[in-house]
């Protein structure tokens, strides 16, 4: 293979995801031949760690023997069927028992394919069963910082001005309400405030409250409270708006539980799920609902929701996920993921002692720390840059640094990331 051509016919083909493609003269693409556990080889065999769990989404390391397995046994099965009047074996027991290890009032499961998508049928559906109830509601309300996808729903609920404000002109109606500053009772309560306020402004306008519980990914990794959420959820619930939780980032162990509405001690009325859902191999997601809405949309079909993605419920996705499920179930990974958090989160603090690192944190299965350095646009792709010579594979969001990495992880290649992690810190800082 002739890395030199590939990169240019790549270039010359092909227009990457949320990239500027004239940077790709000054940081070149990477091309990536095969990954195996938490490590990903390139054409020369130099193998990198995979701390980002490519976007997020692979859990039990690549090319997993037992996912492998259980796809190619799928694959000589069925493919693909299309989802609307057929079902199928996979995804009756998937649902099944994705269903047992959530709470009651999590009871339905809607398929797509992405995680954008599913919040897309998440902010439909909310809509929709307040339009069933004869109330017209459509405004939605998120919180500032949050990210939910660049769909345009996605996008217009979602608020990192990077991403979003180009597109102002043909958004959705939202809201923002802040974040608490801190974990304070002050800062809880001014931001409980600043919700109520809006709230009562618009009565009887707010469809829905859409939150990524716990810590929001994509807006630098920002830990918050659990009581502000938990208050939250219920001053919504009080004026009839629902509560929607994005655990596409989180869900499946990420926050340290299954899921993060565990530690908030609430039931929204829809979760979605995707990334770490098929382990990280192929494209799915779910909206899990009540049957209370469930219900309301059941009756003469002007009642139903006409929604679809022709890839809805794909068997060899659903095999993949039902493979990670059992993976959870026989391992034991929030138990050991606990203990490997503890030992992560100790060797980070290795990291102290650089003047340019601050706010060393962490949950669950989520490392980062912030840079004092001043912004500068193509400081990640530095970085990133850096992070190959180190054999590393990171991807900084803006002067946060993350460590989001398979659960395969072990102790000496947790070892191996923070000396190289220190070494890249120490040539920025040069
Ligand atoms: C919290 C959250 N919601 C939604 C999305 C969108 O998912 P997808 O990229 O699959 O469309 C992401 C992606 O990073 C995310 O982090």
């Amino acid at each position: 293979m002739n890395i030199n051509s590939l990169i240019s016919d790549d270039l010359e083909f092909i227009w990457h995801p949320c990239t500027q493609m004239k940077d790709m003269y000054d940081f070149p693409l990477m091309p990536i031949k095969r990954g195996k556990g938490v490590y990903l080889y390139d054409f020369n065999d130099n193998k990198y760690i995979d701390c980002i769990s490519s976007w997020w989404v692979n859990l039990f390391g690549h090319s997993n023997d037992y996912i492998n397995l259980k796809l190619k046994e799928q694959l000589d099965i069925l493919e693909h069927v299309i989802f609307a009047g057929y079902t199928h074996e996979g995804i009756v027991r998937y649902s099944k028992r994705l269903i047992s290890k959530l709470p009651d009032g999590l009871d339905k499961c809607f398929y797509a394919d992405n995680g954008s998508s599913a919040i897309e049928i998440a902010l439909k559906m909310s809509f929709h069963y307040h339009l069933l109830q004869g109330n017209k509601r459509n405004i939605f309300l998120s919180l500032e910082n949050s990210y939910h996808g660049e769909t345009i729903g996605a996008l217009s609920i979602g608020d990192i001005g990077l991403y979003k404000n180009t597109y102002s002109d043909i958004l959705i109606s939202n809201i923002t309400t802040k974040l608490p500053q801190d974990f304070s009772s002050t800062a809880i309560e001014i931001a409980i405030c600043n919700l109520e306020s809006i709230i009562m402004e618009n009565e009887n306008k707010i469809c829905a409250f859409i939150v990524e519980p716990l810590i929001q990914c994509a807006g630098g990794m920002r830990i918050y409270s659990r009581e502000f959420l938990s208050k939250a959820v219920s001053i919504c619930k009080k004026y009839n708006i629902c509560v929607i939780f994005d655990e596409i980032a989180v869900g499946f162990g990420r926050s340290g539980n299954m899921f993060a509405l565990e530690e908030c001690r609430v039931v929204p009325d829809f979760l979605c799920l995707s990334k770490g859902i098929t382990g990280g191999y192929l494209p799915l997601s779910v909206v899990v609902t009540s049957n209370t809405i469930y219900d309301m949309f059941y009756g003469d079909y002007s009642r139903s929701f006409l929604h679809s993605h022709s890839y809805t419920g794909n068997p060899l996705s659903i095999a993949c996920a039902n493979a990670t499920l059992d993976i959870f179930e026989l391992e034991n990974t929030i138990e050991n993921n606990k203990i490997l958090s503890n030992y992560i989160f100790s060797k980070f603090q290795e990291l102290k002692n650089l003047n340019i690192v601050s706010d060393i944190r962490c949950k669950g299965m989520i490392f980062a720390f912030d840079l004092n350095i001043d912004f500068d646009r193509t400081i990640s792709l530095k970085i990133s840059q850096l992070g190959l010579k180190e054999g590393l594979i990171i991807r900084p969001l803006g002067n946060v640094v993350y460590f989001m990495p398979p659960y395969v992880i072990n102790k000496d290649e947790v070892d191996f990331v923070i000396k190289a992690l220190t070494n890249i810190l120490y040539k920025l800082n040069m």
